[in-house]
C-alpha cells in the first residue's frame, strides 16, 4: 500500500511517499481503508521533532511511528476478539501512521461515522475537536449563562471551541481576522471581534472564561477583561518550553490562570463528539483536501498558522 513515511525529524521534505506492507490486525484491532486523514498542528510539531520533549514519546532520534493520527474510513478487516465492528462499517478515530491507504488500531479507538458527514468532515472530529471539548467542559467548566471569549476562533481548534461553548449555553465572543468574520458568525458566535481592527482587551465587556487558542496575549492583558472569578484556559500558542513552564507557574499563583493541558484521545470523548456531530451541535469545517502525494504541502500550509478550519489528506483519492 502507499503510505507517508518519515525516517528523520525535519521540515516537510522529510515526508516521503513509499510502498509499505498493508497492516494485519491483531486480535483486538481493526484495519480500515482510509478515506480521509485530518492534519492537526501536533502532527506538524511531531514532524519537526520540536519541542524536544515531544521526542520522549515519539522517539529520540527519529519518529517511531508513521505520521497521521486522525482518520475516517471503512472497516476492511477485524481481529478475532472484535465484536463491535465488521467489514463495511464507516468509522472515524485515531491511530498511528494514518497518512496511508490502510491503517490499523485497537477497536476501541473508533466511533461510528455520523451518517450526514463526509469522511473528510468525520476525520476532523478527533484531535482538534477533543481538545476543544476538554478545554470547554473539563478545564473551562463552561456553564449556561457564562460569558466566554475564544481568542483564535477560526483555525483547526477554534471553531469547535466556539460551537461546543455555545452548546453549553454560553454567550460566545469569537476573535479572528477579517477574512474569518463571516465564518465565525456562521458558527454561531454571538459577537465577533476582528483582531486586525479592534483590541478586545480594551472593550467594556468582561468574561467568565477566556479560551486562549491563539496564545497571542499575556495574562496581564487578559485580566483587563476578566470577571473577578474569571479564568484563562491556555489551549495554544508557541509550545516553547519556557513559555509553557511560565504559564504552569502562573497557574499555581493566580486564580485567573488555568494550567497548560494536553488532551489525550479516549473512547468516551470520541463517542461524545460523534453524538455532538450527529445532533448537529457541532459542524466540522474543512478548508482544503490534499491527495496523499501532496501530504507535505498540507503540512507546509498548516505550519503557516493561518488555516481556516481543518486540512485533510485523502489517501483513497490517490
Ligand atoms: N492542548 C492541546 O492538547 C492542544 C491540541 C491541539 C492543538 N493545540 C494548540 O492549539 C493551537 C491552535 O491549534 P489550531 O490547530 O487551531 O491551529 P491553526 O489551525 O493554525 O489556527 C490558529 C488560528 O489562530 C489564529 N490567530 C493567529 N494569530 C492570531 C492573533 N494574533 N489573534 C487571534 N487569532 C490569531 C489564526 O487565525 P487568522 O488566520 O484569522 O489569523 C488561526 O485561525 C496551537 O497552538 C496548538 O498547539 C493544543
Amino acid at each position: 500500500m502507499k503510505a507517508i513515511v518519515q525516517s528523520k525529524y525535519g521540515n516537510a521534505d522529510a515526508l516521503q511517499l513509499k510502498e509499505t506492507d498493508k497492516p494485519i490486525p491483531g486480535a483486538n484491532d481493526v484495519v480500515i481503508k482510509v478515506h480521509a486523514t485530518a492534519l492537526h498542528i501536533g502532527d506538524y510539531y511531531t514532524m519537526l521533532g520540536s519541542p524536544f520533549l515531544l521526542r520522549l514519546m515519539m522517539g529520540f532520534f527519529r519518529p517511531k511511528f508513521g505520521p497521521g493520527t486522525d482518520v475516517a474510513g471503512v472497516v476492511e478487516s477485524v481481529g478475532a476478539n472484535v465484536t463491535q465492528w465488521k467489514p463495511g462499517d464507516a468509522v472515524f478515530g485515531w491511530c498511528k501512521g494514518g497518512f496511508a491507504e490502510y491503517a490499523c488500531a485497537d477497536a476501541s479507538q473508533f466511533a461510528r461515522k455520523p451518517e450526514h458527514l463526509s469522511f473528510e468532515q468525520a476525520s476532523s472530529l478527533v484531535t482538534s475537536a477533543l481538545t476543544a471539548l476538554e478545554a470547554v467542559r473539563g478545564q473551562g467548566k463552561v456553564k449556561p449563562g457564562h460569558n466566554v471569549l475564544v481568542n483564535g476562533a477560526s483555525g483547526g481548534v477554534g471553531p469547535f471551541v466556539v460551537q461546543i461553548a455555545k452548546s453549553y449555553g454560553a454567550t460566545v465572543t469569537a476573535v479572528c481576522s477579517t477574512r474569518n468574520v463571516e465564518r465565525a458568525v456562521a458558527m454561531g458566535a454571538d459577537v465577533v471581534v476582528d483582531y486586525t481592527q479592534e483590541d478586545f482587551t480594551q472593550r467594556n465587556e468582561t468574561y467568565d472564561c477566556i479560551l486562549d487558542v491563539a496564545g497571542s496575549r499575556s495574562l496581564k492583558e487578559y485580566r483587563r477583561v476578566l470577571k473577578p472569578t474569571g479564568v484563562v484556559i491556555p489551549i495554544g500558542g508557541s509550545p516553547n518550553l519556557l513559555r509553557v513552564l511560565g504559564i504552569a507557574i502562573k497557574s499555581m499563583f493566580s486564580k485567573h490562570q488555568g494550567a497548560p493541558f494536553v488532551s489525550m484521545p479516549n473512547t468516551e470523548d470520541l463517542n461524545t463528539m460523534q453524538e455532538l456531530a450527529e445532533s448537529r451541535v457541532v459542524q466540522p469545517f474543512v478548508e482544503e483536501c490534499y491527495s496523499l502525494e501532496r501530504t507535505a504541502d498540507a503540512y507546509r500550509y498548516i505550519g503557516e498558522g493561518h488555516a481556516r478550519g481543518k486540512i485533510v489528506v485523502q489517501p483513497a483519492r490517490s
